[in-house]
Order: structure tokens, then C-alpha cells, then sequence
């Protein structure tokens, strides 16, 4: 009997019942945090792009208004998403835009460097804890953006044309990294990113903007280097699949004992995830774009789970893999370095029966033979996530509020764990 949270709003959610072990094949969507920056691309070119993999997600519409608003004609057919920026009319986002999807700030460089000028409103926080941009700001100002913050906006000016420059981040941030790089692309000069990250997303941004005629080369290393262009052209691009979704999948396998197959994966961008499943005990076995993961039996705990940048642990695998640890045999330590407040969903996690201590960035799970159906809240996308790979493998009925937050990053959430032989259902 599931006691639901009378206090939540009206918004969706979805009802999951417990204990079903997942078997079958699933298509990897494609990577929701390589689309965002390449659709922002797209405004460089002035011309017409077409985008294929591309999620079907409530972020990559927030990014698709943004693109009308500036002007551009948007056609989203299935996961092909074109996009004609020969006509902009504009070089502002509004607040309520701006609000829709943190990372709208990776509008700013492509703005700046098509329109010489840009309005931003300052991008909200989000639930992961203060997300500061001061890297992004200081590596435009260097590369010639004037900017101003004042009553909540970021008022930008290009005199004459963006330049290159030297940038050294102190942070290897994806986001700034991928700000300089589409900025650079049609700066006046060379620019060069010290400490750049090396994410695969940034891999798969750099192979569009060398698609629409850009010289960028190093990208996946430390150091970027970026010879800017007078003009680019249009381009098609297929986007990587979504390294976090896959290990999500692989997560809600491992936890009720299944065995799937995830076929359109990229099994070489989940270098530090794919040992923690192994090391938990799942047999895993892959070749270039498919992986398969198979788990008979309780797991093992995970011994200690460390986020770092690429080629580390990524941030955002950690709550799917928590939620396996919740039922492991034995203690898993997590440890986040990357985000303040990683940890929002353990309270929700622990409403299921999970036994989760949090010190600061540290999380110890003690794994528990069983978890219960109950009414938890997503928190933000991961957490969110996590907690419907907890409600998998819990006795019962669970429904998980506020799904809005899961549906910014999975495509057909529901659908997808249901065809694998799970009991998920949106109501
Ligand atoms: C990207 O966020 C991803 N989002 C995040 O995924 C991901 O967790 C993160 O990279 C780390 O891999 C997208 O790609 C849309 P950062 P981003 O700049 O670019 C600090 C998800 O669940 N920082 O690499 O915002 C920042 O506070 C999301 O899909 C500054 O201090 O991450 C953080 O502590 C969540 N100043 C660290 O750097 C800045 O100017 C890494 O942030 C920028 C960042």
C-alpha cells in the first residue's frame, strides 16, 4: 500500500512496481549534454544544420525556444532536429528562457560571436548547489566580450570582432570549455584553452564545429586549440549516445538481477563506470557500440566511488549507482568532488529503506536486504533517476512525484524500463 504525499503538486509521476527482473535490448538516446552546446553551435553558422540522435527532452526544448526566439526556424522530426539560423532577429534571452535549462549560458559565446552583442539574463542556480560562471565571463572578457551585469542580466558587446586569447581555466569546466571553444571558432586569431575539459561531449562538439568548417584540434585533451574563421557553413551531425543514460540502464539492470543489452552505446566513454559494475560483480561484456550487462545474484558493494572530471568518475552517475549500492552486500563509499550538493535525494532514498549517511561530500550506503515501496520526490535530474532504479528493485508499489525533473534528461523513461520487462507507468 503506497501512502501518497498529499502535499505535491499536480505534476506527474510515475507509478513503478518492484521486483521485476529487466531483460531485453535498448537503444542508447543520444547524450542530452552534447546536443545542448551543439544546437547553440548551430547559430555560428548562419546557415542550415541538421542534427540527428537528438533527444527527445524537455531541455532540448527549452534550447529549441531559445533558438526561435533568436529568430531561427526549428524542425524537430523524430530525433532529427533541423535548425536555420540564416534569418536571426534577435541576440537576447529572456529570463523565463533563461530559467527553463541552467545551462543556457552556452548561448552566450555563439551570440556574442554571430551577433557581436548579447542579452542574457543570469542563468538560475539549480539543484546541484550554486552553479558559478565567473570561468565563462572571464575567458569572454579576455577574448574581447564586454560585459555587464546589472539587474539580473549579463549585457554583452563585440567592438569589432571576437579575438583569440590564452586561457588558462582553473577548472577543467565542460561548460566554459565548450563557451570558448564556440566562441573561438569564429574569433579573429588563435585561441588556446589550458586545463580544458575533456569530456567526450566535448569531443562530439569540436567533430560538428570541424563539420561546419571550424579548426579546432586537441579537443579530449588538456589543451584545446582553436584557429578562428571568417564564416562557417551549415552541417549534419549525428549526436554520441548518452554515456549517463547508458549507466543508468546499466544500473536499473544490475539492481533487479537482469540482463540487457544496450545497443548505439559508446562503451569507450564509460572507462571509469564500467569497473565499478564489474568490481559490484556484474558480468559485463561490449564491443564497439553495444554493451551488455548481466547480474545474477546481490551485488557488492561498491568500495569507494570518486567523481571526478573525464576521464574520472562522472558526477552524474553517481545517484544511479547509489541507488544500486542501497541493496548491495556490504558498505559503499561515495565521495563527490565536483558539485556542493550531490547528495538531495538521499533523504527521498531513504523513504524506500535505504541506509545512506552523508557527511559532507562523503555518502557511506550500508546495503540492505530489501527496500520498500513508498512516495518519494525527484529532487533534480540524476536523483530523480536514482530513485526510480531504487524503486525497481523495492518490495512493492512506489510512486515517484515530480517526474519533471527525470524527463529533462531521459527520453521515454517509462516506456524504455517497461519494454525491458519493468512495471513503470506515468500517471
Ligand atoms: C556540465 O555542467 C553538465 N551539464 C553537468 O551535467 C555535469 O554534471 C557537469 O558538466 C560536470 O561534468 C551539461 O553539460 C549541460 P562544470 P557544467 O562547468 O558545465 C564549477 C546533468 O545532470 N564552475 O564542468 O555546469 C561548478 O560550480 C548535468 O546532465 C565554476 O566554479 O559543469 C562545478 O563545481 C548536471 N565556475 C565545477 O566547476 C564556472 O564558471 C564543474 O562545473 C563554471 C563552473
Amino acid at each position: 500500500m503506497v501512502n501518497s504525499i498529499s502535499e505535491h503538486s499536480e505534476t506527474a509521476k510515475y507509478i513503478v512496481e518492484g521486483e521485476r527482473r529487466l531483460s531485453g535490448e535498448v537503444k542508447t538516446q543520444g547524450a542530452k549534454n552534447s546536443a545542448l552546446p551543439i544546437l547553440a553551435a548551430t547559430i555560428l553558422t548562419g546557415d542550415v544544420c541538421v542534427i540527428e540522435n537528438c533527444p527527445r527532452l524537455s531541455d532540448i526544448e527549452a534550447a529549441s525556444d531559445i533558438l526561435r526566439y533568436l529568430g531561427c526556424k526549428v524542425e524537430m522530426d523524430g530525433n532529427v532536429m533541423t535548425v536555420d539560423s540564416r534569418e536571426l532577429t534577435g541576440c537576447s534571452i529572456p529570463d523565463n528562457l533563461m530559467r527553463e535549462m541552467r545551462s543556457s549560458i552556452v548561448f552566450l559565446g555563439a551570440i556574442a560571436a554571430r551577433c557581436k552583442q548579447a542579452s542574457l539574463s543570469l542563468p538560475g542556480g539549480c539543484e546541484l548547489g550554486p552553479r558559478p560562471i565567473d570561468l565563462h565571463l572571464t575567458a569572454l572578457r579576455k577574448m574581447g566580450v564586454e560585459i555587464s551585469e546589472e539587474y539580473g542580466f549579463l549585457n554583452c558587446k563585440v567592438k569589432g570582432r571576437i579575438h583569440g586569447s590564452n586561457i588558462n581555466l582553473s577548472i577543467p569546466s565542460v561548460g566554459a570549455t565548450e563557451n570558448i571553444m564556440i566562441a573561438g571558432a569564429l574569433a579573429d586569431g588563435i585561441t588556446v584553452i589550458n586545463n580544458a575539459a575533456m569530456e567526450p561531449e566535448i569531443v562530439d562538439l569540436a567533430n560538428f564545429l570541424s563539420s561546419c568548417g571550424a579548426d579546432i584540434r586537441g579537443a579530449g585533451e588538456s589543451r584545446i586549440i582553436i584557429e578562428g574563421r571568417e564564416r562557417l557553413h551549415g552541417a549534419s551531425h549525428r549526436v554520441m549516445p548518452d554515456r549517463i543514460v547508458a549507466a543508468t540502464y546499466m544500473a536499473a539492470a544490475a539492481v533487479t538481477q537482469g540482463d540487457i543489452t544496450l545497443i548505439n552505446a559508446d562503451p569507450k566513454s564509460l572507462g571509469a563506470v564500467i569497473p565499478e559494475f564489474i568490481e559490484a560483480g556484474c558480468k559485463i561484456e561490449y564491443n564497439d557500440d553495444t554493451i551488455r550487462i548481466i547480474a545474477d545474484g546481490r551485488l557488492r558493494a561498491f568500495k569507494n566511488v570518486r567523481t571526478m572530471p573525464y576521464p574520472g568518475f562522472p558526477t552524474d552517475a553517481l545517484a544511479p549507482l547509489m541507488a544500486l549500492a542501497t541493496v548491495a552486500k556490504g558498505n559503499s563509499m561515495f565521495v563527490e568532488t565536483i558539485f556542493e550538493n550531490r547528495y538531495r535525494h538521499v533523504g527521498e532514498l531513504r523513504r524506500l529503506g535505504a541506509n545512506i549517511k552523508v557527511e559532507g561530500k562523503i555518502a557511506v550506503v550500508e546495503g540492505v536486504e530489501r527496500l520498500t515501496g513508498a512516495a518519494v520526490r525527484c529532487t533534480d535530474l540524476r536523483g530523480g533517476a536514482a530513485l526510480v532504479v531504487a524503486a525497481l528493485a523495492a518490495k512493492g508499489k512506489s510512486e515517484i512525484y515530480e517526474i519533471s525533473h527525470i524527463e529533462r534528461g531521459y527520453e521515454d523513461f517509462d516506456k524504455v524500463l517497461s519494454s525491458l520487462g519493468g512495471r513503470v507507468i506515468r500517471g
